[in-house]
C-alpha cells in the first residue's frame, strides 16, 4: 500500500470515528416520584453501568446535580410549572437560581438543557403565558454567567398542542395556545434551541385500539399508512407524530427549529383493561425506538435528521397516581434490577428482539471454544475488537461484561458481537477454527459466559460490579480510540 493512500485511510477511519460521537442520541428520564428509589450517588452507578449518557431530571435537586459531578452523563434539568412565577416576573429570581443551584456544581456536572416549565398545555392553572417571559429570564442569567452557549433552554410540550395531526402533513398548532407558542417559537429559532415534545404512541394506542393497531405502535408494522397529501409511507406512529410536528413548524415557516424528544416509553404493566401494558410491549416499544433512532433513520419527511429521545422512565416511580400503567413504565425496579432487557446502546451483543422467530441468528451464538490455544483465541480477540469493528468497551476493565475476567469469556462477548452483526453465517463464526456456534442462549445480561468445559461463572450481582471509576466511559473510548490509532499509525 503506498503510504499516502494509508494516510487517507487511516484519516477517513478516525474522521468516521469522531462522527460516530455525534449522531440521534438515546437518553432517559429520571423521574423522582417515589418513596422506595436508590440514592441518587447509587442511581449514578447504575446510569453509568447501563451506559446511559443523557439523563433528564424535573428540577434542579442538589443530592442529584451532586452524584452526576464528573461522571460525564451530560444532564437535562428542569424549572417546575409551579415554580414559573417567580421566574417570570424578575430577573433577580432566575440570577439568584444560576447561582445557587447551577454555578456550585457546574461543570463537574455536566448541564446541557434548562427545560423551563412542562407539558404547560395540559396544566389546568394558566402558566402558559410565564413560559416565555421566564425563559427570557433565565437565557438573561445564563449569559450573565457566560454559560448561554454551553446550556440551552426550551420547554417541554405534550402532543397536545397541536390540534390536527393525522395526516402528518396536515399536522397545526391549536389556535389556542398562539399567544405564548408564537413567542416561544420565536425563541427556540434565535437561540437554536430545540423544540421539546413527549410522544406516547401508548396512548394513542389504548385509547384508540380499534383504529390504531398495536403493531404500528410498536415499531414493527408491515402494512404501511399512506399520508394522501405527500404521499410519504409511515410504518410506526412515532415518526407520524414527530411529522405532524415538523409539518405543523413548518406551516408557520420555523424550519430550522429541530424536533427534540423528551420523553418516549411503554409501561410494563397495566389495569386489567390496559392490556396494551407488558414487559414484552414494554421492551419492543424501546429496543425498536432505539434501534430506529440511533442510526440516524429520521422520519418520512426528513430522512437522515438527527433525533434525541429520552425514554420514560428509569424506575417505576410508586407514588404517581393515575391509572396502574403510570407507577409502571420504568426500565427498573426501585432495586435496580433491570424490568426487562434493554440495550440502551443499541448495538449490544445480542440481539434484543422478543419474538425469537425474527432474530436475525435464527436462535443461534457464537463463543469461543474453550480448547482453542490462548495465543489462537487471544489473536482472534483481537482482530475481532479490530478489523472485525466490535465495539468491545463492556469487556474493558471496570466495565459490565469484564467479569469473568477470563480469555474465553471476552472472546467469546466479542466473537458473538461479529457474528450478530455479520449475518450470523457460519463463516462469521469462525475465528480461525477458534469459534463455535450454540444454540442456546449463554448470555447473562448483554454479556456472555462460557459454557463449554470451562468452570461456568455467571455472574450474578451486576450491581456489584457497578463500582466503576467515575470516567469510565471516557476512559474506555480513548482506550478503544487509542488502540485504533495505534494499529493505523502502525501501518504507516
Ligand atoms: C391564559 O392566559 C392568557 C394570557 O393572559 C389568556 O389570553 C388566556 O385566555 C388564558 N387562558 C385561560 C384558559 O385562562
Ligand atoms: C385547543 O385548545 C383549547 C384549549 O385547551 C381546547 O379547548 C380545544 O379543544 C383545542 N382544540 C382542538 C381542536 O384540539
Ligand atoms: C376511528 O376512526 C374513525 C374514522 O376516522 C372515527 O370516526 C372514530 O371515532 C375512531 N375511533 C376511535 C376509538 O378513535
Ligand atoms: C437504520 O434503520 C432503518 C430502519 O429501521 C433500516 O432500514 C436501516 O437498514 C438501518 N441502517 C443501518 C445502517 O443500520
Ligand atoms: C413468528 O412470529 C409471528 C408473529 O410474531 C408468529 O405469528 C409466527 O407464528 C411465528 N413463527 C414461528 C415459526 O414461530
Ligand atoms: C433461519 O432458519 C430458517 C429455517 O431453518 C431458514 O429457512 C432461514 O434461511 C434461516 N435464516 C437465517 C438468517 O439463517
Ligand atoms: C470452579 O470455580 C470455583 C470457584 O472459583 C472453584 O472453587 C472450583 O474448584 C472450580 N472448579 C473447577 C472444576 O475448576
Ligand atoms: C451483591 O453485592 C452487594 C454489595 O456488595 C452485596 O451486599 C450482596 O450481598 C451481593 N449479592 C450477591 C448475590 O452476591
Amino acid at each position: 500500500m503506498a503510504r499516502g493512500f494509508r494516510l487517507i485511510f487511516a484519516t477517513s477511519l478516525l474522521l468516521v470515528l469522531l462522527e460516530s460521537c455525534e449522531g440521534s442520541t438515546i437518553g432517559v428520564c429520571y423521574g423522582r416520584n417515589a418513596d422506595d428509589l436508590p440514592t441518587p450517588d447509587k442511581v449514578a452507578k447504575l446510569v453509568q453501568l447501563h451506559n446511559i449518557k443523557y439523563l433528564r431530571i424535573y428540577d434542579s435537586n442538589i443530592q442529584v446535580l451532586k452524584a452526576f459531578a464528573n461522571t460525564g452523563v451530560e444532564l437535562m434539568i428542569g424549572i417546575p410549572n409551579l415554580d414559573l412565577l417567580p421566574f417570570s416576573q424578575f430577573q433577580s429570581n432566575a440570577d439568584t437560581w444560576i447561582k445557587n443551584s447551577i454555578l456550585p456544581y457546574y461543570p463537574a456536572t455536566k448541564i446541557t438543557y434548562i427545560t423551563v416549565g412542562a407539558e404547560v398545555t395540559e396544566s389546568s392553572n394558566n402558566v402558559s403565558a410565564l413560559v416565555v417571559p421566564a425563559m427570557q429570564n433565565v437565557l438573561t442569567a445564563l449569559r450573565k454567567a457566560g454559560l448561554h452557549k454551553k446550556i440551552k433552554v426550551s420547554t417541554t410540550h405534550s402532543l397536545g398542542v397541536l390540534s390536527r395531526s393525522f395526516p402528518p402533513s396536515a399536522g397545526a398548532f391549536n389556535s389556542s395556545f398562539a399567544f405564548f407558542l408564537k413567542p416561544m417559537l420565536e425563541f427556540l429559532a434565535e437561540n437554536q434551541s430545540p423544540f421539546m415534545v413527549d410522544i406516547y404512541p401508548y396512548y394513542a394506542y389504548r385509547d384508540s385500539r380499534s383504529n390504531v393497531s398495536l403493531d404500528y405502535a410498536l415499531f414493527r408494522s408491515s402494512s404501511e399508512v399512506i399520508d394522501p397529501n405527500t404521499g410519504l409511507l409511515y410504518t410506526n406512529m412515532f415518526d407520524a407524530q414527530i411529522d405532524a410536528l415538523y409539518f405543523a413548524l413548518m406551516a408557520l415557516n420555523f424550519r430550522t427549529i429541530k424536533i427534540m424528544v423528551t420523553e418516549t416509553g411503554w409501561p410494563s404493566k397495566g389495569s386489567p383493561k390496559e392490556t396494551g401494558a407488558t414487559p414484552d410491549n414494554a421492551q419492543t416499544y424501546n429496543a425498536n425506538l432505539i434501534r430506529h433512532v440511533i442510526n440516524d433513520t429520521g422520519t418520512p419527511a426528513k430522512p437522515g435528521e438527527e433525533l434525541d429521545v429520552y425514554i420514560f422512565s428509569l424506575f417505576n416511580e410508586n407514588r404517581k397516581p393515575g391509572l396502574e400503567s403510570e407507577r409502571n413504565w420504568g426500565l427498573f425496579y426501585p432495586d435496580q434490577t433491570s424490568i426487562y432487557n434493554l440495550d440502551l446502546t443499541g448495538k449490544g451483543a445480542v440481539d434484543m428482539t422478543t419474538e425469537a422467530n425474527v432474530t436475525s441468528s435464527n436462535g443461534t451464538w457464537c463463543i469461543a471454544s474453550s480448547t482453542a490455544s490462548e495465543v489462537d483465541l487471544q489473536n482472534a480477540l483481537d482482530w475481532a475488537c479490530g478489523s472485525g469493528n466490535v465495539d468491545c468497551s463492556a469487556i474493558q476493565p471496570s466495565q459490565p461484561c469484564y467479569e469473568p475476567d477470563n480469555l474465553v469469556s471476552h472472546a467469546s462477548f466479542a466473537f458473538n458481537s461479529y457474528y450478530q452483526q455479520n449475518g450470523a453465517t457460519d463463516i462469521a463464526c469462525s475465528f480461525g477454527g477458534t469459534g463455535l456456534k450454540v444454540n442456546k442462549n449463554p448470555s447473562y445480561d448483554n454479556c456472555l459466559y462460557m459454557t463449554t468445559g470451562s468452570n461456568k461463572t455467571a455472574a450474578s450481582n451486576v450491581t456489584e460490579m457497578a463500582s466503576t471509576s467515575s470516567s469510565m466511559h471516557n476512559g474506555v473510548s480513548k482506550w478503544i480510540f487509542t488502540s485504533l490509532l495505534v494499529a493505523f499509525l502502525s501501518l504507516l
